[in-house]
C-alpha cells in the first residue's frame, strides 16, 4: 500500500514525489547470529512492508536531507554529509551517503522523504532493514538488489553503528513470494527454496533497541573467539568455518562465554544447511524439530531469548507444533511457529499460556513468504 507514505510527501512538501518503492520486513526461519559470523540463515520475506516516497529537496538546500513519517509527522531536517544524530533519519542519511560513493545521488545533493510502514519497531523483524532498502530503492531504481542490499547494510552497519550482518538487507531486497533464501553469507551464494508451509508470528511484546542492545556484544565475543581459534587454525577467517568435526578441540580453546558462543555459531551453521536441505525435501517434520533446537541453542548457549519467547516455544511444542524458535537477534520481539495445514490448537494453546503467565495477550498472524523490494507507482 503505498499511498499513505505519497499522500504524506505531498501534505508536507506540497509537492508529488518523483519516485516510491517498497521493502518488506522479514522473519528468519534457522540460522541466527550466523550471518556475521560468514555462516547460512533461510529467512523469507513478510508481507508487512515500509514504503518510501522520494524527490529532491527545495531549490537551494543543498547537502539537506528532510524526512517524514507516518509515525509522528515530524520533519527531521539534517545535513546528510555531517554527524548522524540517533533518529531513524540516519538510516536515510546513510543511504545518501552510499549512493553518493556510488556517484548516483550527487555531492551536495538534497533529498525528501516520506515514510509509512506497517511493520513494528523493535520486534525482531528487520524495520531498519526495509526501511533503508526501500529507500535505497526509491532513490535508485536502477541498482540490481544485490547493490540495493549491499547500500542499505553499510547505510546501517557503517553509519549508524549497528553490527549486524548481511541477512535482513538482502532478504528485503531479495526476498520471493512462497520462497525461502538459502544465502551464504561467506560465499554470498543465494539459493530460493520453495516455502508453503504454515507459520505463525507471535509477538512477545517484548521491544529491543538493536543498536544498544546485546548484538554488538555478541558479534564482539564472536571475534574474539576467532582470534583466539586462530591459534589452533590459522587459517580460519569466519567463525561458522570451524570444522564441526572439531568441536572438541574448539571447546578446549575457549573460555566461557566465547566457548558456548562458539558452540552455537558452528552447530546452527550446520543445522540451518541441514534444514534446507529438509525443507527443500518438503521433510517439514524433520525441519520443525531443527526450529526447536535452534531456540533451544539461542537460549542455552548464545543467551539471546527471553523467558516471554520460552513460553511461546514451550506451549508451542506443547500444543503439536511442528517447530518454534526465536526469530531475528532475539531477547524479545517475535517467535515462529510452524504447523501442520490442519492445525487448530496450536494458537490457542500459547494464547492460554502466555496470558496465564503475562496476563495479557500475545498477537498471534499467520504469514506468507512474500515479494522482496519493489517499485511502487506514484
Ligand atoms: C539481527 C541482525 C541480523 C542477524 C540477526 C541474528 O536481526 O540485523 O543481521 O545478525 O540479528 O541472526
Amino acid at each position: 500500500m503505498p499511498r499513505p507514505a505519497i499522500d504524506l510527501f505531498h501534505e508536507t512538501f506540497g509537492t508529488t514525489p518523483r519516485a516510491a518503492a517498497s521493502a518488506p520486513g522479514r522473519v528468519n526461519l534457522i540460522g541466527e547470529h550466523t550471518d556475521y559470523n560468514g555462516g547460512p540463515v533461510l529467512p523469507i520475506a513478510i508481507p508487512a512492508r515500509t514504503t518510501a516516497a522520494v524527490g529532491p529537496g527545495a531549490p537551494g538546500d543543498a547537502g539537506v536531507l528532510e524526512a517524514v513519517s507516518t509515525r509522528d509527522r515530524t520533519v527531521v531536517r539534517l545535513k546528510w554529509q555531517d554527524e548522524l544524530p540517533r533518529s531513524w533519519a540516519a538510516y536515510l542519511a546513510g543511504v545518501l551517503r552510499e549512493l553518493w560513493s556510488l556517484a548516483v545521488v550527487p555531492p551536495h545533493g538534497s533529498a525528501r522523504i516520506a515514510v509509512a510502514s506497517d511493520l513494528p519497531v523493535g520486534a525482531g523483524l528487520a524495520s531498519s532493514a526495509a526501511l533503508a532498502v526501500a529507500v535505497a530503492k526509491a532513490l535508485a531504481p536502477a541498482l540490481k538488489p544485490r547493490q540495493i542490499a549491499g547500500v542499505a547494510f553499510r547505510a546501517e552497519h557503517d553509519h549508524v553503528g549497528v553490527r549486524c550482518g548481511v541477512m535482513d538487507q538482502t532478504i528485503a531486497a531479495l526476498g520471493k513470494p512462497d520462497h525461502a533464501l538459502l544465502f551464504e553469507c561467506a560465499s554470498l551464494e543465494a539459493t530460493q527454496i520453495p516455502f508453503g508451509a504454515r507459520l505463525l508470528l507471535v509477538d512477545t511484546g517484548k521491544r529491543h533497541e538493536l543498536s544498544a542492545g546485546g548484538l554488538n556484544v555478541r558479534r564482539a565475543e564472536c571475534e574474539e573467539a576467532v582470534k583466539r581459534l586462530k591459534v589452533e587454525l590459522p587459517e580460519l577467517v569466519w567463525l561458522a568455518s570451524w570444522p564441526p568435526e572439531w568441536l572438541l578441540r574448539l571447546k578446549r580453546a575457549l573460555p566461557e562465554p566465547l566457548r558456548s558462543r562458539a558452540v552455537h555459531v558452528v552447530s546452527e551453521t550446520a543445522r540451518a544447511r541441514f534444514a534446507a536441505q529438509l525443507l527443500a525435501q518438503r521433510k517439514l517434520k524433520q525441519f520443525g524439530r531443527l526450529l526447536y533446537e535452534s531456540h533451544e541453542s539461542c537460549r542455552r548457549l548464545y543467551e539471546c531469548s527471553s523467558p516471554e519467547l520460552d513460553t511461546v516455544v514451550g506451549a508451542a511444542k506443547r500444543g503439536g507444533a511442528l517447530g518454534a524458535r526465536l526469530t531475528g537477534a532475539g531477547w524479545g520481539g517475535v517467535a515462529v511457529v510452524l504447523v501442520n495445514q490442519t492445525d487448530k490448537k496450536t494458537a490457542p494453546a500459547i494464547q492460554r499460556a502466555f496470558e496465564r503467565a503475562y496476563g495479557r495477550p500475545a498477537p498471534i498472524t499467520e504469514v506468507k513468504a512474500s515479494a522482496g523490494a519493489h517499485a511502487e507507482r506514484v
